[in-house]
């Protein structure tokens, strides 16, 4: 135990062998009963909770001063500890067989009414008041637990990589812009007028650099910064599990991520995974979820039915086909049960993805009804049910359309069923690993090649032909790891070829003068003997949230920011005084023209 001047023990402490001991507590008052001239206070640190109490007939001073205390004062007490009277002990608390008689207080703070309860376990209280008074929010048992477990889960980590000879280094936070596909947060230079540097998305150039540095194995509990849109599992800062290693294969990644989770989850829940974690190519991914990060925790993959649909005489189908559209199902389990309505309401869902209509049948105990089965005879609906695997009660929808639309529909269809019909169990596990992605894919807006990962992701060996002939049917060496739906992590090895690397760059639609300007020092860099090299990325927010259910990415983040990116705590972002504009050649009635 770590000695403090202050006092004897924390409150997780005692127990009934103390009995008789004098002790010294210090703490918050969680809660104050009066009963018949005693009182009693719930005494609470940050290791838990231990009953005290003011008895007049053992300290009339104590009992008096006592008297005034409110919730959240801070106090020190000193007194006798003593079994609690038979029938009175708290099988709830650490500390629930013991009491302590205070002889002497010292009120070390007082507090006003809190804005919300501390002490009670559930509360209903606005987000921008939580936010507001972050730091109470935080001594509620709820935010305070999560944090000490993602204590526990960075140590860890650390001990984990650091076991197997990772080298922690450091990596700066004033940088170079670097590509990963997001809006830079940029501060402005006052020693370089009208030069800013960029906060990092990652590190990722500087953990390849590092491999060139021969430092082997390298990782880092790094802060991110992405100026993006935010959602429940995304953060402006957050904090990855960065790691990066020499000669290794992606087996070699994949298995000392594998046992990373495995320690986690066992240390941290005391579970056993299952182990190895499924895996899936992107292509069959995409094929049978619409999706590069799929739910595996229910069934409803995607069905093809086209060669059904084509013997069928339902003429929407046969003019999806003729349009070079897909056609996919999925098999709802017990679906059959679904209203017209919450039928009707289904396919409203879909339109938003731009699903014009949701053909459906359920599947009775006479067979499969609806207004389209008509138009399949015996044979085609046999072939259905066993095609799609259906069961008595179940229902089967069907989507046409372009690909890109049935895959995007069908999925958000696929999670939005799961969650109206309570098909998820909340207890289950299902990581998988999804390889094989493209290198590449078409920016929506300017129609370039894009990098699907990151542009110092590898090709395949066997792909790299394509890379002139047909750039899109490259696959890379890049994996990303799934939970639940969740992204975790991603990663690749990389290019270490500094002729490739300029290849891909000018893929990449960018001139000589743009790759030298940009990552001149990328590229010679590889030139000075660079060993292959590969790593991943883990988000340690998303993994938190994970660990600990958490509904939203700001109860894992002590200080997180709004979905607005503001912190409401301190008032940020604000605007600074015109000395420090001027400092950084940024003109304030420029500022005030924005505004
Ligand atoms: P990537 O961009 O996939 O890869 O990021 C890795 C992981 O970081 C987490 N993450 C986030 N978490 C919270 N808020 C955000 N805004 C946010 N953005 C990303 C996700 C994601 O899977 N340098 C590469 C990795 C590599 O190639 O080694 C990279 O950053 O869990």
């Amino acid at each position: 135990m770590l000695k403090t001047t202050y006092r004897t023990h924390h409150l997780k402490e005692l127990t009934k062998k103390d009995a008789g001991k004098q002790v010294t507590l210090c703490g918050w008052v969680n809660r104050r009963r009066d009963h018949g001239g005693l009182i009693f206070i719930d005494l609470r640190d940050r290791f838990g909770i231990t009953q005290i109490v003011f008895d007049p007939t053992i300290d009339q001073n104590a009992h008096q001063e006592a008297d005034r205390l409110r919730s959240e004062w801070v106090i020190s007490v000193s007194g006798k500890v003593r079994n609690r009277a038979e029938g009175m002990t708290n099988p709830n608390l650490f500390t629930g067989e013991i009491e302590v008689e205070i002889t002497s207080l010292t009120v070390e703070s007082t507090c006003p009414t809190p804005p919300f309860s501390i002490a009670d376990e559930k509360i209903d209280v606005q987000e921008e008041l939580r936010g507001k008074y972050r730091y109470l929010d935080i001594r509620r048992k709820e935010i305070k637990d999560i944090l000490l477990m993602r204590s526990k889960a960075t140590n860890i980590i650390r001990s984990y990589l650091t076991d197997l000879e990772f080298a922690e280094v450091e990596t700066p936070i004033l940088t170079k812009s670097t590509p990963e596909g997001a809006r830079d947060y940029v501060v402005p230079s006052r020693v370089h007028p009208h030069h800013f540097y960029a906060l990092p998305q990652s590190p990722q150039i500087y953990k390849q650099l590092l491999m060139i540095s021969g430092m082997d194995r390298y990782f880092q509990i790094a802060r991110c910064f992405r100026d993006e849109d935010l959602r429940a599992d995304r953060q402006p800062e957050f904090t990855q599990v960065d790691i990066e290693m020499s000669f290794n294969s992606q087996e070699d990644i994949i298995s000392m991520t594998e046992g990373l989770y495995k320690k986690l989850w066992k240390e941290c829940k005391g579970i056993d995974l299952n182990q190895p974690f499924d895996r899936y190519s992107h292509n069959d991914c995409m094929e049978k979820y619409g999706t590069d990060r799929p739910d595996l925790r229910f069934g409803m993959e995607f069905i093809n039915v086209e060669e059904i649909a084509k013997r069928s005489s339902f003429s929407i189908f046969h003019s999806a086909l003729e349009q070079q559209h897909i056609i996919r199902a999925i098999c709802v389990p017990n679906g059959s049960k679904l209203s017209r309505r919450e039928i009707d309401e289904l396919t409203t869902f879909t339109r938003q993805f731009g699903l014009a209509g949701l053909a459906w049948m359920k599947h009775s105990d006479e067979g499969l009804t609806s207004n389209i089965v008509k138009f399949f005879d015996e044979s085609c609906q046999e072939d259905l049910i066993s095609t799609c695997d259906s069961k008595t009660g179940d229902l089967i929808l069907f989507a046409a359309a372009k690909k890109d639309v049935v895959q995007q529909a069908l999925d958000h269809l696929r999670r939005h069923i799961a969650d109206k019909m309570n098909l998820i169990d909340k207890d289950e596990l299902q990581f998988l690993w999804v390889t094989d992605f493209p290198l590449f894919e078409l920016d929506k807006d300017t129609k370039q090649l894009t990098s699907v990962h990151h542009p110092f992701t590898s090709p395949l060996k066997e792909d790299i032909p394509l890379l002139d002939s047909d750039p899109l049917k490259v696959r890379s060496n890049a994996y990303d790891l799934v939970l639940n739906g969740a992204e975790l992590g991603g990663g690749s090895i990389r290019i270490h070829s500094s002729d490739l690397q300029k290849k891909i760059f000018g893929l990449l639609n960018l001139s000589e003068e743009e790759i030298e300007e940009k990552f001149g020092f990328l590229t010679k860099a590889l030139t000075y003997g660079a060993p292959p090299h590969g790593g991943i990325a883990f988000g340690l927010d998303r993994i938190m949230m994970l660990l600990t259910n958490a509904a939203s990415i700001k109860d894992v983040i002590a200080f997180p920011k709004t979905q607005k990116a503001a912190d409401l705590m301190m008032d940020c972002p604000s605007i600074v005084s015109n000395k420090q504009l001027e400092e950084l050649f940024i003109e304030k009635r420029k500022l005030l023209a924005i505004k």
